[in-house]
């Protein structure tokens, strides 16, 4: 509430320098307003306009059609976005320009130029065609921060296969749930990863996982860590020896793919305990990443851009991996955590690469902010220009700490607003243009038409809460989830017939949105996304737990904690020692992030008289809030004052 509380009382307002506006893309709310009438009243027109940046090997036939609520953009069209990231690049004679930056979390930073990444991604392409992966299979990738990620996406890309990332920080059920349902037929996996000088066993946890998951024919293992692995005879295969035979050329044809083919599937927590495979596919899903990370990030040909986010998350998909690839940037990817050796680690690997783009999470923002201003102010950030946000509110305070501190004042911020399914930034100022409001997104993307509704679906008024929805399609929206249409239909259009995004937003009367956070059971930790029934199934595997429920509480640093409520079986007893026992369970099972910060055994859960459980009410709770509304549905209304009572501070 405290982040509600503050949005209420802000009024700043800051206005982006003439000279970043001079050169900006985007020079003025003026020009922002004439090109985003045109992009929603044409939009066919507008994207196909962009679509002509991309290199096609055929040209579309149709832009935009509606296929029964399912879209599909530039049929006909047949492209391959790894030859728009690296061999078009590579054609406008940027071969030596550095495309990554490695940093890793020990050991000496590395540099591929496009022309590098290119030899190194056919290698892999071929090792992956030689292990029998054709165009159209799944390949599952579970690997920490270090180039062998980016250059097995694309390579996958090129040859047509499916990628389907796994965070390296989730555990082997997790893993194991993800194989399953995508069905993948490899899996790229390193014989550790390393984070805060300890060394993670990523080759064992994907061991436990493959136990059940029969369709995995092949492992291929990143030697990383040094780490001893066990390597399963006839699955399992080192990277290096794979790439390194003689006969694995580094010139691999580009597979010549249709605009709606799938490209990769990511999942994501939904409302439900099995989390869902959001699909994106080849030609959209590009151009949106192309276009978006032009405009917003306002690149220019000299820019380093620096962006914190792992990409096992989609902010790495799009905007470590085929935004700034398709535009030709240099991006600094880093392995390891913000704080580790210091929590200067950000600070250190801007002054030294010369970082002038900064892309981070509000929670890191939070985290840092705390360890005072002496680490930002004692390294040289001079070479920032723009700074941005993703993946949860940012608070006024911690905005205004990011600008005054880190940007120095001279700095616009990006706050962007998206999510996994929309594939790319939907709401988001545009750094040259947009007067920022500390605490709002702003305004919609071209071509993206957005809005906040009531219960029933009438519009909000201004400055009235209320579900925040799309109206209209844009190419980077999801296409389904994996093998569940039905649950895509369900989840996103049943409400109110247009996208639903599970947030709940405002609008101000100058038309900037505020998104205060999700409205359905999926909580924000740290900017993670996690859904309570996940952390709740979790809960009940545990043999001591007979029903658990989870509630958000507001957290300091993390934006959001888990509050879990326990009941236990007969003949277990309440200690904290199991407490204890019972976070680790569901560190084990779903993964560290997920792990609940405050646990309080009940003797009932408050449930109407139908049985369902009344969550407003555990909220409350959680929150130390009174406001459980109208309590006298319950089945029994008295658990409430006793729940209140014995709640976890
Ligand atoms: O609640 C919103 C929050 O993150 C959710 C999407 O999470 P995920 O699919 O993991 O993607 C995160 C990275 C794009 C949204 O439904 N969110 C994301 N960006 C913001 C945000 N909330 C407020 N402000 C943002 N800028």
């Amino acid at each position: 509430m405290a982040y509600i509380d503050s949005i209420l009382k802000e009024s700043r307002v800051f206005y982006p320098s003439h000279e970043f506006s001079r050169n900006a893309h985007i020079k003025s709310m003026a020009e922002y307003s004439k090109i985003y009438k045109k992009s929603i009243e044409k939009p066919e027109a507008f994207w196909a306009e962009k679509a002509e940046q991309l290199e096609w090997f055929r040209k579309w036939d149709i832009v935009l059609r509606n296929d029964m609520g399912f879209f599909k953009w530039f049929e006909g069209g047949y492209l391959n976005a790894c030859y728009n990231c690296l061999d078009r690049i590579i054609k406008s004679g940027k071969r030596d320009k550095i495309a990554f930056i490695w940093e890793p979390e020990t050991g000496e930073s590395e540099k591929y130029t496009y022309g590098q990444l290119l030899k190194e991604v056919c290698k892999f392409a071929n090792a992956l065609k030689k292990s029998g992966i054709k165009k159209g299979d799944v390949v599952e990738m579970y690997l920490p921060m270090i180039p062998e990620l980016p250059i097995s996406m694309l390579a996958c890309a090129r040859i047509g296969s499916i990628h389907s990332v796994v965070f390296a920080g989730f555990s082997s059920d997790a893993l194991k749930d993800r194989v399953q349902d995508s069905k993948a037929e490899l899996l790229i996996t390193a014989d550790g990863s390393f984070r805060n000088g300890k060394i993670i066993p990523l080759k064992d946890n994907a061991d436990a996982a493959l136990k059940d998951c029969p369709t995995i024919r092949k492992v291929i293992v990143v030697k990383r860590a040094n780490n001893k692995v066990e390597m399963t005879n006839e699955r399992d295969y080192w990277w290096h020896e794979l790439i390194g035979s003689k006969d694995v050329s580094d010139v691999c044809e580009p597979e010549s793919m249709h605009s709606e083919d799938s490209l990769f599937i990511l999942y994501t927590s939904g409302t439900t305990g099995k989390s869902k495979g959001i699909l994106h596919t080849q030609a959209g899903y590009l151009l949106f990443a192309y276009q978006t990370f032009k405009w917003i990030f306002d690149v220019k040909e000299n820019d380093i851009y620096f962006c914190t986010a792992d990409i096992g998350w989609i902010t790495g998909h799009s905007y470590i991996v085929y935004g700034p690839l398709s535009n030709g940037a240099t991006v600094v990817m880093y392995e390891g955590s913000p704080t580790f050796p210091k929590p200067d680690r950000f600070w250190r690997i801007i002054e030294k690469h010369k970082a002038t783009i900064f892309y981070t999470a509000p929670t890191a923002i939070r985290a840092l902010a705390k360890e005072g201003d002496d680490l930002p102010n004692n390294c040289n950030l001079n070479s920032l220009r723009l700074l941005g946000t993703v993946g949860e509110p940012i608070n006024p305070e911690a905005w205004m700490w990011y600008y005054n501190v880190v940007g120095k004042k001279r700095c616009p911020i990006v706050d962007t607003w998206w999510q996994t399914e929309t594939g790319g930034i939907l709401i988001t100022p545009l750094p040259g243009a947009t007067p920022l409001k500390p605490g709002s997104a702003a305004k919609p993307f071209f071509g993206i038409v957005a809005d906040v509704l009531r219960e029933d679906g009438s519009k909000a008024n201004a400055n009235e809460g209320g579900y925040l929805v799309i109206k209209n399609p844009w190419p980077g929206m999801l296409r389904t989830i994996w093998n569940d249409p039905q649950r895509y239909r369900h989840t996103y259009f049943e409400k109110f017939g247009v996208y639903l995004t599970g947030d709940s937003a405002k609008i101000d009367e100058d038309g900037y949105f505020w998104i205060m956070g999700r409205i359905d059971d999926v909580i924000k930790v740290a900017g993670h996304r996690i859904g309570s029934a996940e952390v709740e199934s979790s809960l009940v595997s545990h043999e001591a737990v007979a029903e658990a429920a989870v509630a958000s509480f507001p957290h300091e640093i993390k934006g959001q904690a888990i509050y879990a409520f326990v009941v236990l079986k007969k003949n277990f007893k309440k200690s904290e020692e199991l407490k204890e026992k019972l976070k680790q369970h569901v560190a084990q099972h779903v993964g560290p992030i997920a792990k609940p910060d405050k646990i309080q055994f009940a003797d009932d859960l408050p449930k109407t008289r139908s049985g369902k459980i009344m969550r407003r009410i555990l909220k409350a709770i959680a929150e130390g809030s009174k406001g459980y509304g109208n309590i006298m549905t319950l089945a029994e209304p008295s658990i409430v004052e006793a729940l209140a009572k014995n709640r976890v501070a």
